[in-house]
């Protein structure tokens, strides 16, 4: 069975990547996780704040935040609370470089144009194979439009891919207005390709000591879906390769996500529960489940589902929702 991908530019064995997580943080593991059948890996994110504070301890003005917003910077981590500073995660780009075969694929996590965006020359003279922007931000501001928030948003991709020749994938929010109009001027600010989505980590209220508490709750299936509904419709539109995070911990899961229309599907929570040997049995399950349905490729199968041949997918989508909330009596 031919499970070979083409990701980024990059080939690929098969279509399971290791999404940014912790597991990129120790090279052992890694192996572990490439021996298990891992086709790449995306290591944990650095993140913009992190690097606009520690280029300003470097240039000997504060160890702290500035005082105009030293408040809402006081919320971040400090410094050691950051499990790689940033030369800290140059170095570990290239061990895992050395001690892997699968691409290595950094992540770097801002929304803003800034200084930070120079990291990705030094990913990119580290050894990365690839760079995943996370965007990742909530908009709380009610001054601030849609159409700012994306035009910030789309001037630090072309920053990004502008300062390397490695290929940059953007990891998007499922809460645009029109994610496929913005896929597409991703594309055209340069992006390889996208992955959809980010997981937003919702706080909880803590009713004794009335609190809010911040929780990291793995994932379940369910939240594949959105991920196929987005999958489904950018796919005939995208040029670049489409990623899925957020959900997958099966192998039917996985043929979900690439009949819609991804390329690559990445995998965490599941990783994370059952440690890396799983990676083995999702692979034997997606193999056979193409063997079974009389393919050859995976290729054959990408996107099989996808709404290319739906004239208008907004109304099917509409007349099934409101098929599914006829459906019900009481
Ligand atoms: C412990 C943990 C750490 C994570 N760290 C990052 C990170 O640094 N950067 C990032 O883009 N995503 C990060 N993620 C999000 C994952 O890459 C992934 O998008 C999310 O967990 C959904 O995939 P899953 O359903 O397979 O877990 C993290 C997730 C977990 C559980």
């Amino acid at each position: 069975m031919n499970l070979t991908t083409s990701y980024l530019g990059l080939t690929l064995r098969n279509p399971l990547v290791v999404g940014a997580s912790p597991f990129s943080d120790n090279t052992h593991v890694a192996r572990q996780l490439e021996d298990a059948g891992a086709a790449a890996i995306v290591m944990r994110s650095l993140f913009e704040e992190q690097i606009d504070a520690e280029q300003r301890a470097l240039m000997h003005h504060i160890e702290t935040p500035a005082e105009s917003n030293a408040e809402s910077t006081s919320f971040f981590p400090a410094f050691a609370e950051y499990q790689l500073a940033p030369d800290h995660y140059l170095r570990q780009i290239a061990h895992l470089k050395k001690s892997l075969t699968i691409p290595v694929i950094a992540s770097l996590n801002g929304c803003r144009p800034g200084g930070w965006t120079d990291y990705a020359s030094r990913f990119e003279s580290a050894g990365a194979d690839a760079i995943e922007l996370n965007l990742y931000t909530l908009v709380t501001d009610p001054t601030l439009a849609g159409d700012e928030v994306e035009a910030a948003m789309l001037q630090t991709v072309s920053d990004v891919v502008g300062s390397v020749k490695i290929p940059v994938t953007v990891k998007l929010s499922p809460f645009h207005t029109s994610p496929a109009q913005f896929a597409l001027a991703l594309e055209g600010a340069g992006a390889a390709g996208v992955v959809l989505f980010n997981r937003f980590y919702q706080p909880d209220f803590n009713l004794e000591d009335l609190e809010v508490t911040p929780q990291l709750r793995l994932s379940d299936p369910t939240e594949l879906l959105v991920r196929l509904r987005w999958l489904a419709i950018l796919s005939p539109h995208v040029r670049g390769s489409l990623s899925a995070s957020g959900g997958a911990h099966t192998s039917s899961d996985v043929i979900k996500a690439l009949l819609a229309g991804a390329h690559t599907v990445q995998l965490v929570s599941v990783l994370l529960r059952n440690g890396p040997r799983i990676l083995a049995a999702i692979l034997a399950g997606v193999t056979n489940w193409l063997v079974d349905h009389g393919y050859e490729d995976v290729g054959q199968l990408r996107g099989a589902l996808n709404l290319s041949r739906c004239p208008d997918p907004a109304a099917f989508e509409r007349a099934n929702y409101i098929r599914i909330l006829q459906s019900w009596r009481v």
